[in-house]
């Protein structure tokens, strides 16, 4: 079946240049980017995107961080691309992410309490079509 996930390229990504080597693995892998913008986000978009994590500990530097500077929002598309980007970009602790990943290559652990790891995927289906929603009104 053909999927959507919504793929953010965070500040620290666009920060350190690496939005066209991010998107190049997920387009190398055989997805399909069907909408892009470079943007920033305000708190009340950031509070609905991550309205999980409201109230953890790194919820408060998570959305500083996001908020920090412009990031570039992906509509990726292809057979299951949600758990196929996931795996491009590895675990959320950029120590731990696998080499070969993008985070395993790409993000190093600053040791602060928001991981600046680059880069944001769909964890499923219903959260997809949920930050389409968010990110792309019109889509
Ligand atoms: P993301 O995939 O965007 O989803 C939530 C984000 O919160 C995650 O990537 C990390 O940037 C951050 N995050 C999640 N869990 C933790 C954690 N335990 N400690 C610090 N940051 C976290």
């Amino acid at each position: 079946t053909t999927q959507r996930s919504l793929v953010l390229v965070k500040p620290d990504g666009v920060s350190r240049r690496l939005t066209g080597e991010i998107l190049r693995r997920i387009e190398a892998k055989g997805y399909r980017i069907a909408a892009l913008q470079q943007r920033s986000a305000d708190d009340e978009l950031l509070a609905q995107h991550y309205a999980e994590h409201v109230g953890k500990p790194f919820y408060a530097p998570l959305v500083a961080f996001m908020g920090s500077g412009e990031l570039v929002a992906v509509i990726v598309e292809g057979h299951r691309v949600i758990e196929g980007v996931r795996a491009l970009i590895g675990s959320t602790d950029p120590t731990a992410a696998a080499p070969g990943s993008i985070r395993g290559d790409l993000a190093s652990d600053t040791g602060e309490k928001v991981q600046r790891n680059l880069v944001h995927a769909s964890d499923s289906p219903e959260s997809a079509e949920r930050e389409i929603a968010l990110w792309f009104p019109t889509a």
